[in-house]
């Protein structure tokens, strides 16, 4: 159970006179699992920080496709780690035991989210000393 990573991604840009395109794919290199739910977030209150959760099995990639945010994760070992998603071909892997919190999002920011399960509240640790509980199982 107490197995976590956050790993930054440079997604592949296809790129030419006319402008950037960005193609994802299920059970690719960069895309480990296959894709079973997207979702998005937009129009974030000034100052707010969102997640403040863990995830007991579910693997995601981040995108922020437009704008800027900043996504702070501590993995079960304690370490910490600030990875700032400010460019469409940017991607963060996240995997496992992972407690992430998004934040300093620009007015203009879109998060996508890549996940490979559907929607299960089951799945979330949203208590942080149950979290610190399960990195040491
Ligand atoms: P929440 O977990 O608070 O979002 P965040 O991770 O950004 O802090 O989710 C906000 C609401 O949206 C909550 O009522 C649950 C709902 N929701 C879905 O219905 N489906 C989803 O895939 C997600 C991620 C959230």
């Amino acid at each position: 159970m107490n197995i976590g990573r956050v790993i930054e991604l440079q997604l592949q840009r296809h790129g030419d006179a006319r402008g950037s395109l960005v193609a994802l794919e299920g059970m690719s290199e960069q895309i480990p699992f296959e894709v079973k739910r997207v979702y998005y977030i937009y129009d974030t209150t000034p100052g707010t920080i969102r997640g403040k959760h863990a995830h007991k099995e579910l693997k995601q990639v981040l995108i922020c496709i437009s704008g800027a945010c900043t996504i702070e994760c501590e993995l079960p070992n304690g370490g910490k780690v600030s990875h700032r998603l400010d460019w469409p071909d940017k991607g963060l892997l996240i995997e496992g035991l992972v407690w992430r919190e998004m934040k300093d999002f620009s007015k203009d920011a879109v998060l996508l989210v890549l996940a490979s399960e559907h929607y299960d509240e089951a799945d979330y640790i949203r208590d942080y000393n149950q979290f610190k509980k399960e990195c040491v199982k």
